[in-house]
C-alpha cells in the first residue's frame, strides 16, 4: 500500500476516483489516457455484444479490481459486477471503492479473494475481465481455469492492460529492469515486493499455453493508442532499445 501510495495512486480522492478511467490531470494521466482507450473498445467490442446476445443485462467478475473503477463503470451501464481483490485498503483497494455506492442506481459486490481460488460455484458470470491485474498471476494456468471455471457457455474471458511482449526475450528483459528499480526505488520495501513472483507479462504463446488446458483459446483486438504509444516500437528500434510491451483487449469464448 505504501508502494501504491508513493507512486501517486489514490491521492486525488473520489473526484478522481469517479473520473477513472477517463483521468485528465496528475502524475497518472498519461497512464490513463492508455488505459481508457482498452476500456472504450472493451465496452464496444466486448460489452455491449455480449449483453445483445444475451439479451440482457451481464453478470460480471471483475477480477484484480483494485477499487472497482470497472465495476462501477459497468454498473453505470446497467450490469451486475462483482470486484474481486487481495486487497481490501482504502489507497485504491477495495474499501477505496465504497465511495462509488453514493454515485451508482446499484452498488456492485466487493469480495476479497485471490483470483487464483475463486469463492464462486461453477459458470456463475457472462464476463470475467482482468484489467491490469492477469500480469500479476503466480500460477498463469491455475487462475485461467478459475476464470473458465466461473464463466457460463458461451461468456467470455477478457483481458485488459496487461503487458504483451512479441518476444519472451523483451519480457524478460523488463522484468529484469523492473526488480533492479524496485531494489533501488524502494528501498525498505524492496524486500516484500521482491518476494512476490508474479508473470510480469505475457506473449501470445505462454497465454495460449496456459489457457489451453482451460479451454480457453484467446484471440486479440487491437486497439488504437494515442499516437506516442504508438510508435514506442519505431522509436526503441531507431534507438537500439528493447521492443516494447502492447496492451490490447483480449477475450477467449468459454465453449
Ligand atoms: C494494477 S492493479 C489494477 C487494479 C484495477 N483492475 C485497475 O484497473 O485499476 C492490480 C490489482 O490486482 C490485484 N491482485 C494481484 N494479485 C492478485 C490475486 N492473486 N488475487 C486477486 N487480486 C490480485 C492487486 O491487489 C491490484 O489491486
Amino acid at each position: 500500500m505504501r508502494l501504491r501510495r508513493a507512486e501517486g495512486r489514490g491521492a486525488g480522492g473520489e473526484a478522481e476516483l469517479l473520473a477513472l478511467p477517463y483521468l485528465t490531470a496528475g502524475p497518472l494521466a498519461g497512464q490513463w489516457a492508455i488505459r481508457a482507450r482498452t476500456f472504450d473498445a472493451f465496452v464496444r467490442r466486448v460489452v455491449a455484444p455480449l449483453a445483445e446476445e444475451r439479451g440482457r443485462e451481464l453478470a460480471v467478475l471483475d477480477l484484480g479490481a483494485g477499487n472497482g473503477w470497472l465495476s462501477a463503470r459497468l454498473a453505470r451501464l446497467g450490469h451486475r459486477s462483482v470486484a474481486l481483490d487481495l486487497r481490501v485498503d482504502d489507497a485504491d483497494g477495495l474499501a477505496a471503492g465504497a465511495l462509488f455506492r453514493r454515485h451508482l442506481p446499484r452498488m456492485f459486490g466487493r469480495v476479497s479473494s485471490s483470483f487464483d481460488a475463486l469463492p464462486f460455484g461453477d459458470a456463475r458470470f457472462d464476463l470475467v475481465v482482468f484489467d491490469a491485474s492477469l500480469h500479476l498471476a503466480e500460477d498463469l494456468p491455475k487462475v485461467l481455469a478459475e476464470a473458465a471455471r466461473a464463466t457460463a457457455r458461451g461468456g467470455l474471458v477478457a483481458i485488459l492492460d496487461s503487458p504483451f511482449y512479441a518476444r519472451s526475450r523483451s519480457g524478460e528483459a523488463m522484468s529484469e529492469e523492473k526488480r533492479r528499480d524496485t531494489a533501488r526505488t524502494f528501498e525498505g520495501l524492496a524486500e516484500d515486493l521482491l518476494a512476490l513472483s508474479p508473470i510480469e507479462y505475457l506473449t501470445r504463446e505462454s497465454l495460449a499455453a496456459a489457457a489451453a488446458p482451460a479451454g480457453l483459446w484467446f484471440e486479440r483486438s487491437r486497439v488504437l493508442y494515442p499516437l506516442a504509444y504508438e510508435t514506442r516500437g519505431l522509436k526503441a528500434r531507431l534507438l537500439g532499445r528493447r521492443p516494447p510491451s502492447r496492451f490490447d483487449l483480449w477475450s477467449a469464448r468459454r465453449s
